[in-house]
């Protein structure tokens, strides 16, 4: 149950930070663990700063209070109070030791957070999930990341019920009990924070490796699962290896422990946690077959393994000081990973990959009412900020450091970075000064990154002077305000770039001004943009040049420059920066979407499917990457642009783009080399392999779009014989969008198949939330009343709700208001069961206050209703309270 009682929004602002009046040097942890009550006795050895006079006080929430001594005597009721979720306790002194001992209801904890049972309660296993206060419904503690200490946990618990018992650190012995119990010990050497503690308690299996450190430490590696599980966490295993071994050339950085454990469950809020030498997953991040997982999803388990793996450096190792430093583990840990991704598979399909996200995700929310900086200034409930804006641009924010560094001057930066601060919790500004302390420069000037939020548009207009031969490169940059920051202040953008001559070659960069320019100059560079507006000027350009400008995506921003049609083709021809080139025709394609709304002119409709339908014909283009140039900007994007958003009007607009795409390209071509690309059908996971899917899926829908008839059979064909969940997945996408004859019987198919396994069902449910406008609605209720349908599982909820809500936006942004009222209606209900996962359901009202006046009063009026309604968590309400703000 949740407490009702902490709806009162207080601001916790970052100005306010004070160092700990008290610390904890050593936790000793007991845990009798039972499904409905498990008795938590924990011992405090406490440092009293002596600067600071404040009563010793500890967070504590929804515990039940059973016994409580200080230096060994019983405390008088009188000598404490718990109240507000503190408990604060007279007489402690520096070295004093509090002994507490409380009770807690795991299967009665429908929040996920602190302890609670995964599964059912026969069957199921219990586990924690800390970050970043769920310490605090566990145990009494001061239980903020800058209090580091060293854990000893035993756990106790009936030995058949609870066969496997796992916590952080070395294992330091187990043992029987009496009545068929039994113990296990685990000692962690490295002072860690509250947030990173863990266990795990239950009915699991494993699967071990040996591994060895680059200096020769012998680690053992285990993977947890439930017994129909574990067969599936053989890819998590090897790219778990592989994590390790990149961090140890790439950065220098080993493992720390004798042992590092991993667990899969099904329930859970996030993605998954770094807990010390625990880490804890949500199972579609871990668990990869053919038969379940697509190709996407395996990439996604091999990125988040390496993401939780590197966080033993960027974030266990080195700490946060407070919650507002989040992006300091998670923007670095986001960058590691996509870093380690780029060497394991194609850089450039990884960075338009990254960007895309980035603009789906990021910029809408740096746009809207949610705007906030990478680094806030205050919060409600800090649950809330675990952001696209605080993961992804804060990668971005690295990467332009990085960037600026160049390759060993980062390296270098970061090696000071680790030691200058290991076994501590540090700031970002401790962040920027190691990176520039280890350079001799000064970073200070990016910390405006941090704190100020909203995407700068960076405006570029090129000037050709035959009589001079130079070129001149003016960019300018502006933020618009934001909803808490009306006042924006420039940023130092770096910006990437080569100038291309109109055959498509590079030419050699002379910058005036610049010492570096020798007759041998290099064909890209960077220069960057550190105020309103700045002058580039090269010299000896014999032609007016096509500036291909933000290379590689070098800073988050938008560009904004007026390029000419036939520009941006041959940039999408000939740019040898594969990220840029796809850039190129992503813009081209967002003026082909004008073109067609508009209804003046189509050279930008022509130039886009012209140069797309003569790389088609390429043989010797990467068919992943092609795929990738065929998608124009999704709808999201696409709205990002409109002054008031139609979201039918806009899906309209995009399918006919497609349309027009498909029929340039024409019919009977896209249904050669869709047969080409299935002769070529198997389970494997090379590269060639996954860009082949990767493109029959799009050469397929888009041949949907002028054969339907044709491209359901060839669906349904490639439905009954796929090899692989991807092929499988795709081919039902095409037949369920399309609300083809044949989708029924395949989704009965499917229903029946993957009954057991949770991840294909949960992808089951998201394929039926596709379906065009009008109908989506009825079919989302009924599968909200199918059996398999649960509000108690995060996973499914997000496959249904959330892939309706954000991935149609058609089917969601009905203009009766009936998709926004079925939404505010089931957020209150899975609000009183998990706030965490309802405030973030919630954001997929985001960009309401941009919607044409129809849907804008509609939206208005349902989001009203739901913060109207009485005992909204804090979580929930904060997001609504700022939506209508
Ligand atoms: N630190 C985790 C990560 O790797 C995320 C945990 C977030 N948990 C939460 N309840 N907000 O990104
Ligand atoms: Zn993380």
């Amino acid at each position: 149950m949740i407490m009702r009682s902490d709806a009162s929004p207080t601001l916790i602002r970052l100005n306010d930070y004070r160092a700990p009046a008290w610390r904890v040097a050593q936790v000793e942890l007991a845990f009798d663990l039972g499904i409905d009550t498990t008795e938590v006795t924990s011992r405090l050895r406490l440092l009293r700063d002596p600067d600071q006079h404040e009563p010793l006080r500890l967070d504590g929430e929804g515990l039940e209070l059973l016994s409580i001594t200080l230096d060994g005597e019983a405390l008088p009721e009188s000598a404490w109070r718990y109240a507000d979720h503190v408990l604060e306790v007279d007489g402690a002194n520096d070295g004093s030791v509090l002994e507490t001992r409380v009770r807690v209801q795991p299967a009665a904890n429908t929040a996920l957070e602190g302890l609670y049972l995964s599964g059912k309660r026969e069957s199921g296993f219990l586990l924690t999930q800390c970050e970043a206060q769920g310490f605090r419904h566990i145990t009494f503690f001061p239980d903020r990341p800058d209090v580091l200490a060293s854990y000893t946990v035993t756990l106790r618990a009936d030995r058949d019920r609870f066969p496997v018992l796992l916590a952080g650190g070395n294992p330091d012995g187990h043992g029987d009990l009496e009545n068929g119990r039994h113990w296990a010990r685990f000692v962690d050497p490295h002072p860690r924070p509250s947030y990173l503690f863990a266990l795990v308690a239950g009915r699991l299996q494993k699967i071990e490796q040996d591994y060895v450190t680059s200096s020769g430490r012998a680690v053992k590696l285990v993977i947890w699962a439930e017994p129909d599980a574990i067969g599936h966490c053989h890819y998590a295993m090897d790219a778990l290896e592989r994590s390790m071994r990149w961090d140890e050339q790439a950065y220098g950085r080993e493992y720390d422990l004798d042992v590092f454990h991993v667990v899969a469950t099904h329930d859970f809020n996030m993605g998954a946690m770094e807990n010390k030498g625990l880490n804890i997953f949500n199972a579609k991040y871990l668990l990869a077959d053919p038969d379940s997982s697509t190709d996407d999803e395996y990439r996604a388990v091999e990125a988040v393994v390496a993401h939780e793996y590197f966080h033993n450096w960027s974030g266990n190792r080195v700490t946060c000081r407070d919650w507002f430093q989040l992006s300091l583990k998670e923007g670095l840990t986001v960058f590691r990973e996509q870093q380690f991704s780029a060497d394991m598979n194609s850089p450039s399909l990884k960075r338009i990959e990254d960007v895309a996200l980035l603009r789906r995700a990021q910029f809408p929310e740096d746009a809207g009412p949610l705007a906030h900086p990478v680094r806030p200034a205050q919060y409600s409930e800090i649950n809330n900020f675990y952001t696209a804006t605080v993961y992804e641009k804060g990668s971005e924010l690295v990467r332009m450091v990085a960037g600026h560094l160049g390759r060993a001057g980062f390296r270098r930066g970061m090696d000071l970075y680790f030691s200058r601060h290991d076994g501590h919790a540090a700031t970002l500004e401790d962040f920027l000064r190691a990176l520039g302390d280890a350079n001799a420069i000064d970073l200070m000037p990016y910390l405006a990154w941090y704190s100020q939020s909203g995407t700068p548009r960076l405006t570029a207009r090129g000037h050709y002077d035959a009589a001079q031969r130079t070129y001149t490169l003016t960019l300018s940059q502006h933020t618009p305000p934001t909803a808490a920051q009306p006042q924006k202040q420039p940023l130092p953008i770096p910006v990437k770039l080569a100038l291309f001559d109109r055959a498509g070659r590079m030419l050699p960069l002379h910058l005036a001004g610049d010492a570096t320019s020798t007759p041998a100059a290099t064909t890209e560079r960077v220069v960057v943009l550190d105020r309103a507006e700045q002058a580039f000027v090269f010299h000896q350009v014999d032609a007016a040049p096509v500036p291909s400008l933000l290379r590689g995506f070098s800073a988050p921003v938008i560009l904004e420059c007026d390029y000419a049609p036939g520009e941006l083709a041959l940039l999408l021809r000939h740019d040898v920066d594969g990220f840029n080139r796809w850039e190129a025709g992503q813009q081209l394609a967002a003026r082909a979407f004008d073109n067609l709304r508009d209804g003046a002119g189509t050279s930008a409709l022509d130039a886009w499917c012209d140069a797309l339908a003569a790389l088609f014909g390429e043989t010797t283009l990467d068919p992943a990457l092609l795929a990738d140039l065929l998608t124009p900007p999704g709808e999201i994007e696409l709205s990002e642009r409109e002054r008031l958003v139609d979201p039918s009007r806009v899906h309209a607009l995009r399918l006919q783009l497609q349309e027009r795409l498909a029929r340039r390209i024409g019919g009977d071509t896209l249904l050669q080399r869709y047969e080409a690309l299935a002769s070529h059908t198997n389970r494997d996971l090379d590269a060639l392999s996954q860009a082949r899917r990767r493109l029959k899926r799009r050469v397929l829908d888009l041949l949907a779009l002028v054969d339907a008839d044709r491209a359901q059979k060839l669906a349904t064909l490639q439905y009954d014989n796929a090899p692989s969940m991807t092929d499988r997945l795709a081919a039902l996408a095409v037949l369920a969008r399309g609300n083809a004859p044949q989708a029924g019987a395949a989704l009965v198919h499917f229903r029946q198949r993957y009954a057991d396994s949770p991840l294909a069902m949960d992808k089951w449910f998201s394929v039926q939330t596709q379906l065009p406008g009008d109908i989506v609605l009825a079919r989302v209720r009924e599968l909200e009343a199918d059996s398999a349908f649960t509000l108690k599982n995060p996973n499914r909820v997000n496959a249904l709700f959330g892939a309706w809500a954000r991935n149609n936006p058609d089917g969601f942004h009905r203009p009766d208001g009936s998709g926004y009222r079925l939404l505010a209606e089931r957020l209150a209900e899975l609000d009183a069961l998990n706030p965490q996962v309802a405030a973030r359901l919630a954001t997929a009202f985001n960009g309401w206050q941009r919607l044409e006046p129809t849907r804008h009063a509609v939206a208005r009026a349902a989001i009203d209703a739901l913060a109207g309604r009485p005992g909204l968590s804090r979580n929930l309400t904060e997001i609504v309270q700022s939506m209508l703000h």
